[in-house]
């Protein structure tokens, strides 16, 4: 496996100064960026005007997360206006692949997402078409919610099929990750952890980069 990777999550900060808590976290591998419609999710958060602005302000590669329906409509934009990753979700979607195909046409990682509640088996066979699986460990619409550890099930089974050659992705996890959380996830074998409210609720947010790396490094 890899190096951990972090993605900090803009949700938990300040969106009046975003170009400046782009910057407090320098030395992050992913800026993860949650884009919510309030139909999918209960909440409404941001769109694509703002992540194009992000993307003037950060070197930082942007980990859009959509949270929102009609991803076949919307995610593509993301993609082409320079997003690195565009993950949507599979309970969004009846035809992912064809999402997917259209995300990297458009430039950018697909990333596939599930809530909590939604088994990973029947989408096995389509996370060739994928270059990241994003395991929902809370209920998407909120930060700083307790992380739900029995999803972990989800990541040491694609983890499996990873480490012996079948599948080809990262396993990203989003919810909850903490000092207190991120050992059991690595030790899943997820590769990408997204942490809101532990680094942006940091007084130093690099420092809260650096210390969850380190204790994923397994
Ligand atoms: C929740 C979002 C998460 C959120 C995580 O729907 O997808 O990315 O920002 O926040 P924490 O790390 O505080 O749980
Ligand atoms: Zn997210």
């Amino acid at each position: 496996m890899s190096a951990p990777m972090i993605a900090p999550s803009i949700l938990s900060a300040d969106f009046a100064r975003l170009a400046d808590e782009a910057k407090a976290v320098e030395g992050a591998d992913w800026l993860h960026v949650d884009v919510m419609d309030a139909h999918f999710v209960p909440n409404l958060t941001l769109g694509l005007p703002i992540v194009e602005s992000l993307l003037k302000a950060t070197d930082i590669p942007l980990d859009c997360h959509l949270m929102i329906d009609d991803p076949a409509r919307w995610a593509p934009p993301y993609a082409e206006a320079g997003a690195h990753n565009v993950t949507f979700h599979a309970e969004a979607s009846d035809d992912p692949v064809a999402v997917a195909r259209d995300i990297r046409a458009a430039g950018a990682k697909a990333g596939l997402s599930i809530k909590p509640g939604t088994p990973i088996e029947p989408y096995l066979e389509i996370l060739k078409q994928f270059d990241t699986l994003l395991v929902m460990s809370v209920e998407p619409g909120f930060g700083g919610q307790s992380f739900i550890a029995e999803v972990l099930s989800k990541a040491r089974a694609v983890r499996k099929l990873v480490d012996s050659g079948e599948l080809k992705l990262l396993v990203e996890i989003d919810g909850g990750i903490n000092d207190d959380t991120v050992e059991a996830a690595a030790e899943a074998g997820v590769d990408c952890f997204v942490a809101g409210s532990a680094v942006y609720g940091a007084s130093d947010p690099a420092a809260a980069v650096r210390a969850l790396r380190s204790k994923a490094a397994r």
